[in-house]
């Protein structure tokens, strides 16, 4: 499944038909591809505020095999080459005037970025300011890397990474995330690290070798392709789906090499049947990725009780039963673990017919935050992605109008793919991750709703 007005406009008839009618135009986004470079051109590091990070940057681009420009080189006096990123370091801003410098690197630099480019701005974290200007300046990061996000066209995108001191080796991987083809769909975000101990990092093509994953709801969808992507990337997965998707649960993990279980999650003996499931055959787990989900949609006046009940047992209840029992078994969660929940975009901003959904959905959020300092504690992780408009059988169903109202009203103008959910996912799995713990990443290119 993918967008059909994407391919359109961008094939042979479709490019002419767009531009004599001006219709919008969305690009062909730059996804995450094995063996690829890591972009497609070389970087421009700024700073702005002092820039503490400067030299890990550099390290961590130059050890990904990218060309580190300096921003003299990006005003245009060299041979004029196309960007593939911008970074600028705006660690150290101690109040409003220090982001002038941040102006005065951006505006040239992002003019010279290529097609499916990426601007990346580093900053402290505004709630640990120390004075009112310096959280002003702080939090001043946000807006203008949301409003770049807003403004950047081809397929560009841009996010925020904030870095307490003390974290900074917690930064390679979500740096390297944001700059690569797995970010796709990651628009106008922003995420804080925590300082954690990070292992030293393996082999890029397989970041998940040797590790154990199970994923909820993998027979179609969103699931299935968090299961093909965890397993490219070398974990061994166990598919977890209900017994009536038991054939495509089956196909799933026979493509991927992995395990299928037939499993209701909202059983009252689920969790325990998985964690022994676990135990026996696999040794423990180390990524857990709790996706299943439904949806029963209906206006609150006009919802029976069992639409509700049924969403917040698969969406919620399900994903702290199955995560408790995994924390209770003492073992079965292996050192380092990583879970992910899948969330929503309606558990953000709400949405019209779907107070269940967006209850639990918003549910999961709170879950994954309180649990956060208690997975740190055993050098774990937990966090949230909040998917946006993803082409699936769910949206498939949604009324055409709605459809494609819901799925341009983003910065990329499209809606995302179950890869770009997948690909998110299986970054927060990897082990040099230890560092972002309790995030919420949407995936959603951006959208409107709940910015
Ligand atoms: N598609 C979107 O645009 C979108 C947007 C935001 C969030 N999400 C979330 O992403 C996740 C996947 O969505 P999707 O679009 O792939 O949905 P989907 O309906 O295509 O797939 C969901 C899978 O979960 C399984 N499942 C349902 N109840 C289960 C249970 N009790 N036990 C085990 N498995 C069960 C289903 O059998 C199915 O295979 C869901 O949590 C959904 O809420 C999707």
């Amino acid at each position: 499944m993918s967008d059909w007005y994407t391919n359109f406009v961008n094939s042979g008839v479709g490019t002419t038909i767009s531009k004599q009618l001006g219709l919008p135009r969305p690009a062909v986004l730059r996804r995450y591809e094995p063996g690829e470079p890591l972009l497609p051109g070389p970087v421009v590091v700024g700073t702005a505020g002092g820039g503490r990070l400067r030299d890990t940057v550099t390290a961590v681009l130059r050890d990904a095999g990218v060309t580190v420009l300096s921003p003299v080189a990006a005003d245009g006096s060299t041979d004029g080459e196309k960007l593939g990123a911008v970074v600028l370091d705006a660690t150290g801003l101690s109040g409003p005037g220090d982001l002038a410098a941040a102006h005065d690197f951006l505006a040239p630099a992002i003019r010279r970025l290529r097609a499916s480019g990426r601007v990346v701005v580093l900053a402290d974290p505004p709630a640990q300011a120390e004075t009112p200007a310096q959280a002003a300046a702080r939090q001043a990061v946000d807006g203008l890397t949301r409003s770049i996000g807003k403004e950047l066209l081809n397929g560009s995108t841009a996010n925020a990474i904030y870095v307490p001191e003390g974290a900074e080796a917690s930064l390679a991987s979500p740096l390297t995330f944001f700059l690569s083809g797995r970010s796709a769909y990651v628009d106008g975000q922003g995420v804080t690290l925590a300082a954690a101990d990070v292992p030293a990092s393996g082999d890029p093509e397989k970041p998940l070798a040797g590790k154990v994953a199970v994923v909820t709801g993998a027979a179609r969808g969103i699931g299935a392709s968090i299961a093909q992507v965890v397993a490219r990337d070398g974990a061994h997965v166990v598919a977890v789906d209900i017994p009536a998707a038991g054939d495509s649960l089956a196909k799933v993990a026979n493509e991927i090499g992995g395990t299928a279980l037939q499993l209701d999650i909202t059983a009252p003996d689920a969790p325990q049947r998985l964690v022994e499931h676990l135990r026996e055959r696999h040794g423990g787990v180390d990524i857990v990725v709790h996706n299943a989900g439904i949806t029963r949609d209906k206006l609150l006046v006009n919802m029976d009780a069992a639409r509700w009940n049924s969403v917040m047992a698969v969406n919620l209840q399900a994903q702290l039963d199955i995560t408790q029992a995994l924390l209770d078994d003492g073992d079965v969660l292996k050192p380092g673990a990583r879970v992910v929940s899948v969330s929503s975009q309606s558990g953000i901003a709400g949405n019209r017919g779907q107070t269940n959904y967006a209850a639990s959905k918003a549910g999961v959020i709170g879950m994954v935050r309180a649990w956060a300092p208690r997975f740190a504690e055993r050098g774990a992780t937990i966090n949230a992605v909040a998917p946006g408009f993803i082409v699936t059988e769910m949206t498939a169903k949604m009324p055409f109008g709605r459809r494609e109202i819901g799925s341009r009203i983003n910065s990329l103008s499209q809606g995302g793919l179950p890869v770009d959910v997948a690909e998110t996912i299986a970054w927060l799995a990897q082990p040099g991750s230890a560092g972002v713990n309790g995030q919420v990443v949407r995936v959603c290119g951006q959208s409107m709703l709940g910015a």
